[in-house]
């Protein structure tokens, strides 16, 4: 099968496509034939050779699918040969096909592309396991989305928004801003232009948002703080500023604010499959229904990986950027 190979790990490194052997499903697993592949900023840090493959997980890029089911492994009983997926690989999604767990896939919502629902997996996973295990938002809170326009970011604000959310989020153009409306957001902040903590203050009378999703870190740690309202929970999911900084806790001892931080990817196929059913119970019928929709920035063939890639380090792009294969 054609699949995408790192050449030369490191800064420069170059994605070509290779013929390697097709993997084959063991019990509880699944044979998936991709049609697409999402692309997250993981894949980028792995090609820089900064950030292994779980154990077990092939060396391949990839952490999302979309495709259909070519092969069952032994015990798998509630998918079978034909059947359009998406699904939460460990790696190896940039290829023809894919290896996925039975715990971490789930069909293809109604109104939704084979091709869209590549764009799906990644963000839904990580965004609600986010906001409802660790944050545990409640009703009628108020969440404030770092990184509104990002993959992330866009589906973050349309889950919220349908929740009955009031959401603010921050992006970094005129444009962006202005999708992160679109989505739902009642406030888009653009950080270039004004101070996120005083635009979330004004907005919520001085009070501060319930609950922060940040996945900027350096001096957002501190920030995040100041913007949090009295009980606020802040979750980090990455630190693209910086993971190291130079902070005054007191605002967590007088607010009684809790600080958290999690990733997705070295967790068990069990935990991740808690997931997975939380989704298809609370997220899927809301994107069945059409009150969220995955949003896709662009689409690049297998072939062209190197440039999709170039795309997300540019940091222009809106949404999820697929491979199609
Ligand atoms: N922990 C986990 O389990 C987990 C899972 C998935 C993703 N992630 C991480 O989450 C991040 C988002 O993933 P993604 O796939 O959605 O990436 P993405 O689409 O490439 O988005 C990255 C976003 O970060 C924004 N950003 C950078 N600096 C910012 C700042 N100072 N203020 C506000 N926004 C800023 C960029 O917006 P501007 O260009 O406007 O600055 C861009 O929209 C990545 O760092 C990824 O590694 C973590």
């Amino acid at each position: 099968m054609r699949a995408i190979t790192v050449d030369n790990p490191g800064s420069g490194y170059r994605l070509a496509v290779r013929e390697l052997a097709r993997p084959t499903p063991g019990p509880g697993e699944l044979l998936v034939k991709v049609a697409a592949a999402g692309l997250n900023h993981a894949d980028l840090h792995q090609a820089r050779g900064g950030y292994p493959p779980p154990p077990g997980a092939p060396d391949t890029l990839g952490m999302e699918v979309s495709g259909w089911i070519s092969e069952v492994g032994a015990g798998v009983t509630n998918w079978k040969p034909g059947d359009e997926v998406c699904a939460l690989v460990p790696g190896g999604g940039y290829a023809e096909y894919c290896i996925a767990s039975e715990l971490c896939t789930l069909p293809v919502p109604n109104g939704v592309s084979l091709i869209e629902a590549a764009a799906l997996p990644e963000v839904h996973f990580t965004v609600w396991t986010n906001l409802m295990d660790s944050a545990r938002l409640r009703t009628g809170e108020t969440v404030l989305i770092h990184g509104g326009a990002s993959g992330i970011g866009t589906a973050a604000i349309q889950l919220l928004a349908a929740r009955g959310h009031k959401v603010f989020a921050t992006a970094g153009t005129v444009e962006k801003c202005e999708a992160c409306r679109k989505l739902g957001a009642s406030r888009a902040i653009n950080y270039r232009a004004e101070d996120f903590v005083d635009a979330v203050k004004n907005e919520t009378g001085g009070r501060g948002v319930d609950v922060i999703l940040d996945m900027v870190g350096g001096d957002y740690i501190q920030r995040n703080m100041s913007a949090a309202a009295v009980w606020g929970r802040i979750v980090n999911i990455a630190y693209q500023n910086g993971a190291a900084a130079t902070v005054n806790f007191a605002p967590m001892l007088m607010k009684r604010l809790a600080l958290m931080a999690t990733t997705l990817r070295s967790r068990t196929n069990e935990e991740k499959g808690a997931i997975r059913d939380a989704l298809l119970r609370e997220v899927w019928p809301l994107i069945d229904a059409g009150r969220i929709k995955p949003v896709v920035d662009s689409t690049f063939p297998l072939s062209e990986a190197q440039g999709a890639h170039a795309r997300m380090v540019k940091s222009a792009h809106i949404g999820k950027i697929l491979l199609t294969i």
